[in-house]
């Protein structure tokens, strides 16, 4: 199974388009250690010819220019696309499949509740429902990914609910503390090559980690791990905004309570961060936060990096 990073930045990439914090300058000015970084999206293959994304991020058109595997190889039209999962609702893992629009037969995989919110945005049907099928993933039931023709992508997910929240553009506060958020609004993906058994774990988004998903992630060789900030009050820190992480739905990298600490006695081989936040200093090359990640057994994705597994 071929695993590539499209995208390792969170909703707004680095550098953010309004964003004038030093991180996100070094980005802008191209500074080698400060890499720029689009949003929130993985692509999947088992054979390396037909693709699936996981979450369709708003800088799609950008990164397949920037990925080759992912441009037409045959005919007048053709994509290696052959469909999407889709985690949530959320802008930086939805918005692209607006750059999917023309008459492409895809697959598109989210639980009824995500389905529920692209129907109900018309824009969305630019997927002309003719040559886009619409599939409902149901939580803790596995799903073998097929392509439009029907046949078998060779991989399977199981979509489970992790704690989060519903998308920051569907919040109803009139529906107390969690907005109305239910378990279908935010999942994580446990994925398997059919052919060799090779599995992973997706996980973009989490808000806490449970024993029982501490348990479930257990024993994998590897995990793709919400990295949005290193802590949970950072963008009030740096002066960039009011919310906190967990506010957001999302659990920090540092601190007792947070992503390496959670993580750190369980039998994981390969631990990588995805959906970095433009703040968050692990995004730098150069910065002690990446030195404490790495030295804690982390990686940090970039745009680009390619896993085999
Ligand atoms: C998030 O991950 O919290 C969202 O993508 C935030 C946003 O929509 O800007
Ligand atoms: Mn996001």
């Amino acid at each position: 199974m071929k695993i590539r990073v499209l995208g390792a930045a969170a909703g707004g990439g680095f550098p953010q388009w309004n964003c004038n914090h030093p991180n996100s300058r070094r980005a802008r000015e191209h500074d080698p250690a400060a890499k720029q970084r689009t949003q929130s999206s993985i692509a999947l293959s088992q054979d390396g010819k037909d693709w699936f994304l996981f979450n369709a991020s708003p800088d799609l058109r950008q990164q397949i220019q920037d990925n080759v595997v992912l441009h037409p190889q045959q005919d007048l039209r053709h994509s290696p696309i052959k469909g999407a999962v889709l985690i949530n609702a959320d802008v930086d893992h939805a918005a692209g499949l607006l750059n999917l629009r023309e008459s492409q037969p895809l697959r598109l995989y989210a639980t009824q509740r995500v389905l529920d919110v692209l129907a109900a945005n018309t824009i969305f049907n630019v997927l002309n429902p003719k040559f886009v099928t619409r599939e409902a993933m149901t939580l803790d039931t596995a799903l073998e990914l097929k392509k439009p023709d029907g046949s078998s992508m060779g991989l399977k997910i199981i979509p489970f609910a992790v704690p989060g929240k519903v998308a920051l553009w569907l919040e109803d506060a009139s529906k107390g503390d969690n907005f109305g958020s239910v378990d279908e609004d935010t999942i994580a993906l446990e994925v398997e090559d059919m052919e060799s058994g090779a599995k992973f774990f997706y996980m973009p988004a989490c808000a806490r980690l449970t024993d029982e998903l501490a348990e479930r992630i257990s024993g994998t060789d590897l995990i793709f791990f919400d990295g949005t900030l290193w802590v949970d009050d950072e963008m009030i820190r740096e002066g960039v905004g009011v919310k906190t992480g967990q506010r957001m739905g999302h659990m920090s990298v540092s601190g007792s309570e947070g992503t390496m600490a959670s993580l750190q006695d369980l039998d994981i081989k390969r631990k990588i961060f995805i959906h970095i936040n433009t703040t968050n200093p692990i995004l730098l090359d150069d910065s002690e936060e990446r030195k404490i990640v790495e030295e804690a057994g982390w990686e940090v994705s970039y745009d680009g990096m390619e896993i085999e597994l």
